[in-house]
């Protein structure tokens, strides 16, 4: 039992590793999905549309965490095109873009460590905590994404 799981794992392992290898395009765009799922969890316990725990803060947290830390690494020469909304001035301005991923990561970094090891005790920390995380989302996009 254990062996396939080991198996399945690695299976899994070697496909994200084709896939990195093959679609980066892919891969960061799955890695925004999930920055968008984290944003679709967190503003839903801000709005009182999803009960607030601070597991689930923490969980929006570490996706955060997770995105801005890994995104950067899937924007190799020539991925400018096809079908990805990537400005083309990430890699005319890498600079720029790394500074916003610098950022990002930052404030997701805070984030985490505001948490605590349980992730904010209340919507109010949570808040706290997540509110410089969201003000990176518009000022990267409006630099970096074009509108299709
Ligand atoms: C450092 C820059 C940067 C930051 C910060 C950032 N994004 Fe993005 N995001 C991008 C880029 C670039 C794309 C386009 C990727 C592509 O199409 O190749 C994108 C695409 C997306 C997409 C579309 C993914 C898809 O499937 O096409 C969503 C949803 C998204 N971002 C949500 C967010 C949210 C929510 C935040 C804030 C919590 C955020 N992003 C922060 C750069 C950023």
């Amino acid at each position: 039992m254990r062996k396939l799981v080991l198996c399945v794992a690695a299976l899994c392992l070697s496909g994200m590793t084709a896939m990195a290898a093959d679609d980066p395009i892919a891969v960061r765009k799955h890695i925004m999905d999930s920055v968008g799922a984290a944003a679709g969890l967190s503003g839903g316990m801000m709005k009182g549309q999803i009960p607030y725990s601070p597991a689930a803060g923490k969980s929006a947290t570490a996706s955060m965490m997770a995105a801005a830390s890994s995104f950067g690494a899937f924007f190799p020469e020539g991925t400018d095109t096809g079908d990805t909304t990537a400005s083309p001035k990430i890699w005319e301005d890498a600079a720029g873009f790394q500074k916003a991923l610098d950022k990002f990561a930052a404030d997701a970094g805070a984030a985490m460590a505001a948490s605590g090891k349980d992730g904010p005790a209340d919507l109010e920390s949570f808040k706290a905590a997540m509110g410089p995380v969201f003000q990176n989302c518009k000022s990267c996009h409006e630099a970096y994404r074009i509108k299709k």
